[in-house]
């Protein structure tokens, strides 16, 4: 098969992919204590450079240090700027077609046990959670607007400012966010955050092609989550969410990536497994609503690597049928960082067997990456399972 469509180049903002996949974010837990670039994360990045993905997604990226979910998660700062310089530089040379961009993000109810986590509202917040004031939550947007910048200093083509997955984005956007303050309440108030920090952005930024987009969860399946139609309900109402689309296209985003679920809560949504395979579904169904709403926006659509040897041809007839314009590839990127070009080639691909050996060695705190392909990972894994210490 040959995937003309997946092989075909597609627009984002005012830049050209060369094809339509992509290398979604995935947290390696590998940054050093002060969240800079280590060399194993530069490492994999040029592996995804290698591999030709029309766009690379560099794994989430605290604005903040005590916001991070990983132990060793990555942190932009203006002192751990020079290993993002490097980082840009290095997959630039060995693909100067290729869009790299940064996940920008505060990890607010899922930051990791070394500080303390913080919520927006206390319902259902993790035991000790810290709640967020006004002034905090001005301060956090600040810190935003700043790693953006420094992104775009960096030379990353774009930023990916998170919205999804539970973390302090999701939390701001949900109907559960109750508060009485700017922050909260009201649509108006809960969008408030985004809106005035990508107007920030926009009016700060030095190239006007430097993209902005956003990851969201349509639907993450907690009581007064996004994708519920009030604060005390569960079931699925795209009402609101189908508004968020459409307040994302008009601050300005150039792309949606589309996404589900909860990790931390709801981890299957997000990331089927075997037993859950069919949940891909949702996340097709999701991004073609997203595409209804926003035909001239850029639409990624996620959780393809459930879907194994057949999920080219799945991600072929998505984009032909005009329901998303992008497919995006998490743990298969971890799988095989040469898959688009492996593709292309007819060569071998190392297909991802939806193990979460990856996601069990993230959540247990330590260096995690495919434990089933790559001999690194499969020591880690060995030592990880036998109660071992990392440094
Ligand atoms: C180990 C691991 C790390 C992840 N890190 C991130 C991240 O930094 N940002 C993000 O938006 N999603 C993250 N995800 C979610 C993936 O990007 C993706 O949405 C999910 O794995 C489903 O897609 P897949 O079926 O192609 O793997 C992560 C998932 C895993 C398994
Ligand atoms: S560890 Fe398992 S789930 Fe993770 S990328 Fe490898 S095969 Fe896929």
């Amino acid at each position: 098969m040959t995937y003309e469509r997946l092989f075909s180049p597609v627009q984002i903002g005012s830049r050209t992919a060369e094809n339509r996949f992509v290398a979604q974010a995935m947290e390696g837990n590998d940054a050093d204590e002060g969240g800079r670039v280590s060399s194993r994360a530069y490492e994999r990045y040029m592996n995804l450079a290698r591999g030709r993905w029309g766009v690379t997604v560099v794994e989430a990226i605290s604005v903040v240090p005590e916001a991070r979910a990983r132990r060793f998660g990555l942190v932009m700062l203006p002192e751990n700027l020079d290993s993002y310089k490097k980082l840009v530089d290095g997959y630039k040379k060995l693909f100067p077609e290729g869009i790299l961009l940064f996940q920008v993000t505060h990890s607010g109810r899922n930051i990791g046990p070394f500080s303390s986590k913080t919520c927006l509202y206390p319902e259902g917040a993790p035991e000790g959670s810290r709640l967020l004031s006004t002034d905090d939550i001005f301060t956090i947007q600040k810190a935003f607007v700043s790693a953006a910048r420094l992104a775009e200093e960096a030379g990353a083509d774009g930023i990916d400012f998170k919205l999804c997955h539970g973390y302090f984005g999701a939390e701001m956007l949900r109907p559960g966010n109750v508060r009485d303050d700017r922050w909260g309440g009201s649509f108006e108030n809960r969008t408030r955050f985004i809106r005035e920090a990508v107007g920030e952005i926009i009016s700060a930024r030095k190239r006007r092609e430097f993209i902005l987009g956003s990851r969201i969860s349509m639907f993450e399946a907690i009581r007064g989550g996004c994708g519920t139609a009030a604060a005390d309900e569960l079931i699925e109402d795209l009402t609101e969410m189908d508004k968020v689309v459409l307040f994302l296209r008009e601050i300005g985003m150039d792309y949606i990536n589309v996404s589900a679920g909860i990790p931390a809560i709801t981890p299957e949504i997000t990331r089927p497994t075997k037993p859950s395979r069919r949940l891909y579904l949702h996340h097709f169904r999701y991004a073609q609503r997203v595409k209804n709403l926003a035909p001239d926006k850029t639409v990624i659509g996620s959780a393809y690597s459930i879907l194994g040897e057949q999920a080219a041809a799945y991600a072929e007839e998505n984009i032909r049928k005009g329901y998303a314009d992008c497919a995006g590839f998490g743990r298969q990127s971890f799988a095989d960082p040469l898959y688009p070009a492996k593709l292309l080639s007819g060569a071998p691909v190392n297909y991802c067997i939806a193990c979460s050996g990856c996601t069990r060695l993230m959540v247990g705190q330590v260096n995690d990456g495919c434990i089933i392909y790559n001999p690194y990972y499969k020591e880690v894994n060995k030592t990880f399972s036998a109660g071992g210490a990392f440094a």
